[in-house]
């Protein structure tokens, strides 16, 4: 497909046609990459389109594309943990996986970003903060100046992560959450909608609430 306006730099297809996948769908187009489909396990899309993109089908598809001149890839999962199965696979055909940048965040040019982070709109990243690879930061989002984010992250939508705190790697910060400077969440947490975290948490919990709290099983 061909942009109107722009020409198009490279050719990329989107791990993941799911609501996320639409989301970085958006922001390829909107700098200038093209893509060629998406790859998605579910039976149920093949050959349906989104946004005029086709589903192309599942991984079996990626060596034809990538004869055809398919450069590129990007996962678009929220699970961190399904994130990192995909781009394994990924890796194992030989597909390049690149980040994703909305034209309209702002990210302090002294803040140090991984190349396959997934930035959406409006987000915020503030300066020496940290954004390890494979991690979303949502729409709305704050990073604060001197945070540490890990990799396999997910920042959800709105969600504020003040200075020098820091996001374990696979972690999720829900929706609205604040997580307060200093406050360390350890790996695999995830950090239900709205929670503020106040104090420092184990991994592998889940944290809701205000002042946050280990979720009752
Ligand atoms: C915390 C969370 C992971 C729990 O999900 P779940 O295990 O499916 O939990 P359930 O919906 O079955 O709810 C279990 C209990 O926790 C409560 N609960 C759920 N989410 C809560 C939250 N964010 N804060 C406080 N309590 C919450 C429910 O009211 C329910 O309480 P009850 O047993 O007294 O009725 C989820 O609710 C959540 O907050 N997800 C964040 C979603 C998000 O931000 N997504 C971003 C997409 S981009």
């Amino acid at each position: 497909m061909m942009n109107e306006h722009r020409g198009y730099i490279m050719k990329c297809i989107i791990i993941g046609a799911g609501g996320h996948g639409r989301i970085i769908l958006e922001i390829l187009r909107l700098n200038d990459i093209e893509v060629a489909g998406f790859i998605d396990d579910s039976k149920e899309l093949y050959d349906t389109a989104i946004d005029g993109v086709k589903v192309l089908g599942n991984f079996e598809k990626v060596d034809g594309l990538i004869k055809k001149g398919v450069e590129k890839g990007i996962v678009a999962v929220a699970d961190g943990r399904v994130r990192r199965m995909l781009v394994e696979r990924s890796a194992e055909k030989g597909l390049t996986l690149i980040g994703a940048k909305h034209p309209q965040c702002y990210v302090s040019d002294n803040a140090r970003i991984s190349e396959t982070a997934q930035l959406c709109v409006n987000c915020v990243v503030n300066p020496h903060a940290v954004i390890g690879d494979y991690t979303i930061i949502n729409s709305n989002a704050v990073v604060e100046h001197n945070s540490n984010i890990g990799k396999y992250c997910h920042i959800s939508p709105s969600a504020t992560v003040l200075g020098f705190a820091t996001v374990g790697d696979f972690s999720q910060v829900g929706a609205g959450a604040t997580v307060l400077e200093n406050r360390i969440v350890g790996e695999n947490v995830f950090v239900g909608a709205g929670a503020v975290i106040t104090k420092d948490t184990e991994n592998n919990k889940v944290y809701v609430g205000i002042p946050a709290k280990p979720a009752e099983k």
